[in-house]
């Protein structure tokens, strides 16, 4: 694809861009070494194999094989093209962005032109407000300032229907931008285009770079739908925006970001000082609205309305937050309707007072299936007790599952081991260890001394490492005890970083000490010359090894799935032969 930048300016993003920084915003980072690693954000995975090196400017994960630069890594994660990407990177570190010339992109033109066009629709709408008493009077009765009104750009579109059109067409927009904006609507029957909002306060949408993407338009009082926004259109894409996001962004990192359900709950909590709410368009929360959020911070408050519809939209943003790594608050409303109703009710400081003891969503869901059950009778008890430890197990980290497992034992008397499905506490629930754990335990016994000896002969010659065929997995060393010295060890054996038996030793001087003194005191040896070829047989051995464990594991949980759960079983039946035909290739190379 030809861009219209230069090698250079490409260049200059690249290196201003800083690696550990850009990959941090998604994956949490620790320092090893010269470099960092993490859990890799394209495959799952729970020991770190993701490692980032920001001397060389490039990450890896030794897990998948994923890897690349910042740009790349922008692509990936945040689903964008090679310009998109250059663009983001670039606005992140200030960096001026080329114009583009009309013949690269005849897109962009376009997409410019309609931000233009949307600005000018927006000023319209806002000057329209001055001539339309009711609708002025509407808006001072739900408290807003004039000030607010500006902030927000709000404004008016009367009931005509060639009004935007006309204004338009004199400032030199086309019927045809107009559409492609959004603004107008085209009668089926006899083609004549019409303005699509009348009779709306309009809200204009604005990005987070602050231009003018689309309308959210809302009936004066009655009448359906109460609220029509812009289509989708070139520029304006619900799921990848939030309402109000370009003015609280500013605020997002030190204070975090409050997600509410309405435009008019943003402006509210805006006009009384709290300009961190954002809200979506008018859809459940989205991942790449996750995604953009995690851009600026990790801590979200989620205050949805208070009915049912309200709380449904909280589970689900829930998961989507929690999918994207950030661990919500939910703020209570209590008796009020919505965020907007709370500020004029009770005030700035009582809301103030509820971010502050904003519940922790563990906290948040724990009740919520508590509130299902009346406690008092025994069966619902058990029902109840059931769901909380489905729930509990569910958790991803072990400190929290541990900490509630205690609280709720407190609460319903009951051992703490409950909560934590361990066998020894609940004997009847003593169902079959899963075939898994068995294979597990086989695979440690074969592949260890393969991957001690592989270890030390690596430790011999580390050169002949960036030459093997097959790049060592550090998920096949997981179970020797060596995989988190391996993690860390290869990328910089592949990167050329160390090249002498001495330089690892120096290396790991302090870390991996333990794993380093098992691999000489161990009586597991090797003799004969050490070459590539050799090293390439073991790196085979190991790897099928890996392949036979995993095989067996899989079959034993095909095993353990009941035969009317068809996608389940069909899913682990690709997958088998799929590792079956990675093990072809590896004793067929
Ligand atoms: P008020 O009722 O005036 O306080 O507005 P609100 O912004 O609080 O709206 P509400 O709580 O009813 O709805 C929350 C959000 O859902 C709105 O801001 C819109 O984004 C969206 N929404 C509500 N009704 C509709 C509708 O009829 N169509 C569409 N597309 N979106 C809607
Ligand atoms: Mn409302």
């Amino acid at each position: 694809m030809k861009t219209r930048f230069t090698d250079e300016w490409i260049e200059e993003v690249r290196s201003a861009s800083d690696l550990v920084d850009v990959i941090g915003d998604t994956v949490p980072l620790k320092k090893a070494g010269a470099n960092y690693k993490g859990c890799c954000p394209f495959h799952h995975e729970k020991t770190p194999s993701f490692m980032v090196s920001p001397e060389k400017g490039i990450y890896k994960c030794f897990g998948c094989g994923e890897g690349g630069d910042v740009i790349a890594f922008v692509m990936k994660t945040q689903n964008m093209n090679f310009v998109e990407a250059l663009e983001y990177l670039a606005s992140r570190v200030n960096i001026a962005i080329p114009e583009q010339s009309d013949e690269v992109d005849p897109d962009q033109k376009v997409k410019k032109r309609l931000y233009e066009l949307n600005r000018e629709a927006a000023i319209f709408y806002y000057r329209n407000l001055k001539n339309a008493r009711e609708a002025y009077a509407y808006f001072r009765k739900r408290s807003l300032s004039i000030e607010t009104i500006k902030t927000f750009g709000l404004g008016f579109s009367s009931d005509e229907w060639q009004e935007v059109k006309e204004a338009m067409l004199k400032k030199g927009f086309t019927e045809e931008e107009m559409m492609q904006a959004g603004l107008l609507s085209k009668s089926e029957k006899t083609g004549r285009t019409y303005d699509r909002f009348r009779g709306r306060m309009m809200f204009p949408i604005q990005d987070i770079r602050g231009r003018m993407i689309g309308f959210g338009g809302r009936v004066l009082d009655k009448g359906e739908p109460k609220y029509l926004n812009s289509p989708e259109t070139k520029i304006f894409n619900k799921r990848f925006n939030l309402y109000a996001l370009h003015l609280a962004k500013k605020d997002a990192r030190r204070e975090g970001l409050i997600l509410v359900e309405g435009y008019m709950d943003v402006i509210a909590l805006h006009q009384v000082g709290i300009t961190t709410a954002v809200a979506s368009l008018g859809t459940a929360l989205t991942k790449e609205q996750a995604h953009l959020i995690k851009r600026y911070t990790d801590q979200v408050y989620i205050c949805y309305d208070s009915d049912s519809a309200g709380q449904k939209a909280t589970e689900r943003a829930i998961q989507v937050l929690l999918d994207a790594q950030m661990e919500p608050r939910i703020i209570l409303l209590g008796t009020a309707k919505d965020p907007d109703e709370w500020i004029q009710r009770d005030g700035v400081e009582s809301f103030q007072q509820a971010i502050k003891t904003a519940t922790y969503f563990v906290d948040y869901q724990l009740a919520r299936i508590q509130s299902k059950y009346t406690v008092k009778d025994d069966e619902q008890r058990v029902l109840c007790i059931r769901e909380l430890t489905q729930y509990v197990q569910g958790l991803k980290d072990r400190t929290t599952r541990e900490i509630y497992a205690e609280h709720l034992a407190r609460d319903f008397q009951v051992p703490k081991g409950l909560f934590l499905g361990r066998a020894a506490d609940v004997p009847r629930a003593k169902q079959r260890e899963p075939a898994i754990h068995k294979e597990a335990l086989v695979l440690k016994g074969n592949s260890r001394s393969l991957i001690q000896e592989f270890l030390m002969m690596i430790h011999e010659k580390p050169e002949l490492f960036g030459e093997l065929k097959i790049p060592p997995m550090v998920v096949a060393f997981i179970g020797s005890g060596f995989d988190g010295y391996a993690s860390e060890l290869f990328p910089l054996l592949s990167e050329g970083m160390v090249q002498e038996p001495e330089e690892i030793a120096d290396y790991f001087a302090e870390r991996f000490e333990k794993e380093r003194e098992m691999l000489y005191t161990s009586k597991t040896g090797f003799s004969g010359e050490i070459s590539l070829k050799v090293l390439t047989d073991y790196i085979k051995k190991i790897h099928l090894q890996y392949y036979r464990g995993l095989k067996k594991d899989r079959e034993g949980l095909l095993q353990s799935i009941p035969m009317r759960d068809d996608e389940m079983r069909k899913m682990i039946i690709l997958e088998i032969q799929e590792i079956m035909r990675k093990m072809n290739d590896l004793g067929t190379m």
